[in-house]
Order: C-alpha cells, then structure tokens, then sequence
C-alpha cells in the first residue's frame, strides 16, 4: 500500500522522530554513497516557482540514484485541459513517485486519490510539510531537542505556519502564532493539533507577546504565492509583525531565528536580523536537502 505525505500528520510520531534521526545521520554521511533509489523515476510537478523545493528534491533524488522528471501544467496536457485524475492514473504507470506544488490542497488530494504512487505535498494552500521537517531539524540542532521549548510564529497563518501547529503537536513544543485579525490559521488544522496535543497551541495578536521568552522566533513573507493581488491590502496589516532586533530583545538571549525563505527582506524581516548571529535560515535550507532524503528513503519502495 503506497504511503503519501500530504501533511506532516501523515507520519506517526514514531516515524517522524525516526526520519529527523536518519536525516542526521545522512547530513553527517553526505559523501557516502547509498543508492535506494537506482532505477526509480521520480515526478517533481511545479505549479507555482521554488529555489528550494525543487533544487534539493532534484539533488537529493540524484544523491539516493534515482532520476527526477520536472513538470509543469503548462507542459503537460493538463495545461489542455486534461483532468487531474487522468494525469495521475498516466503517471502512475510510469513513476515511482511524485512531488506536488500546487495551489489548492484538495489538487494533491484528487491526484492522490487516482494514483498508485506516493504522492509528496511540495506546499499546498494549507500546508508545507517538507518545511517542517526541515523547520523540525534546524530547531533540534540549535537547541538540542523539541519537547518544552517555546517557539513563536509571527505573522500570517499559511501554508508553513499551518504545518508548524501540527509538528508542535507530534514533538511536544510551545507554539505561539501572532497574527492580524483575519489572517489566523487553518482551523481544522488548529483544531487538530490542539486536541492531540501535550503542549500549549496559542494564537495571538501582540507579536511582542508571542516572541516574550522565545527560544526560537520563526516568520514567512507576508503575501503567498498566488495572493499578489491582495499584496498591498494585506502589507499594511502586518507592519506591526516584522521580526526586527527591537522584537528580538523580548525573547531568550540565546534565540534562534527561522525563515522557510524566500524572504522579502525589510518586510516579515530585517536585514539587521537575517544576516545577524541568531540567523539559522541557510542552515534551515540546507536541511530541506537531509529530511527529504529521509522522506524518500521512507516512502518510495
Ligand atoms: N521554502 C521553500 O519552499 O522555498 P521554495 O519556494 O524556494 O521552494
Ligand atoms: N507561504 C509561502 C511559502 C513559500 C515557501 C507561500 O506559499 O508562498
């Protein structure tokens, strides 16, 4: 029976702690060469842009001997109107797996759904999963563990901060989202994770509040990909909400900073900030490339 991974839920507790200690182990391991996957083709269908998605999906399939095949809906009949379900039964016949960016979730759920092979959610409207398996790692290495710690997200309540609520849940961390009013997460997904968690799950709207004792203090742009119209409206709402070192001065000493990047620099974040010793978002980046090889090594049989 295949196994997706269309939100972090998808894993047991047990396997996400065990894919975020093989994800170690392969970052330590980086020149070793192991190839589960020789011989396997593997989808990266894009329908919106990605540096890091698509680079360390690429890298990281060619790294395990597997071969990528990158598509857009332009190139495909898709762009002709051909159905979802119908490209997903096609490509099933040919790939061992795929990667998905698309825009609504139900997209990934629908091409789940008609397909025989592992589908992975390379971000969808309402989550993105891989970041948090990246957001997970980067945390562990600055911190040396999950469970306790106080995390804040400040900013708008999308796709990343949605699938960080759920990896707050699974690993037991305090989790604290500062958002305008309108702009708060997912409720199901809130929902969710609060009645299955140990932790504390809150929203607010005082960033000062959300980032008061931090250990890690984590934002994303404020405008997502597909809501350019909307970008001025929504800017002046969260002028309040940069992660600037006047912010930074209310949580821990030693806090870290996240970023899922790209980052819209002297908007969600300062320069001061990004550039600054408490920085980790490159780190954070590179590990997209040791978690999704763990994912793979995990899904594609
Ligand atoms: N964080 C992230 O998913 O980056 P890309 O949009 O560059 O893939
Ligand atoms: N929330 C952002 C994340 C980009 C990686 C978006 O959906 O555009």
């Amino acid at each position: 029976m295949k196994k997706d991974f269309l939100a972090l839920t998808d894993l047991t507790n047990d396997e996400l702690s065990a894919l975020l200690e093989r994800a170690v182990d392969l970052k330590a391991d980086r020149d070793k060469t192991a190839c589960p996957l020789t011989g396997k083709n593997i989808g990266l269908l894009f329908e919106k842009p990605s540096t890091r998605t698509r680079v360390s999906f690429e890298a990281g399939i060619y790294q395990l001997g597997g071969n990528t095949i990158c598509m857009s809906r332009s190139e495909l009949q898709l762009g002709r109107g051909e159905t979802m379900a119908d490209t997903a039964k096609t490509l099933s016949r040919y790939l061992n797996g795929i990667v998905i960016r698309t825009f609504g979730h139900s997209t990934l759920e629908q091409f789940s759904a008609n397909s025989t092979i592992p589908v992975i959610n390379g971000l969808s409207d309402i989550h993105h999963p891989c970041q948090a398996l990246a957001d997970l790692m980067t945390i562990c290495e600055k911190k040396g563990g999950l469970k306790g710690l106080k995390v804040a997200f400040i900013g708008d309540g999308n796709n990343v901060c949605n699938s960080l609520i759920e990896a707050a849940s699974m690993m037991e961390f305090n989790l604290a989202v500062a958002c305008p009013e309108g702009f708060e997460p997912n409720p199901e997904v809130l929902e969710n994770a609060r009645s299955s968690a140990k932790s504390e799950i809150i929203v607010l709207r005082d960033p000062r509040e959300a980032a008061g004792m931090a250990d890690v203090v984590y934002t994303d742009v404020w405008v997502s990909m597909g809501q350019e119209e909307e970008a001025e409206a929504k800017k002046n709402k969260f002028q309040n909400y940069q992660i600037n070192s006047r912010l930074l001065a209310c949580s821990k000493k030693d806090v870290t900073v996240l970023h899922c990047l790209p980052a819209h620099r002297g908007e969600e974040i300062t320069d001061e900030v990004m550039d600054g010793p408490h920085s980790a978002v490159f780190d954070q980046a590179e590990n997209r490339l040791h978690t999704q090889k763990a994912l793979l090594e995990l899904l594609i049989k």
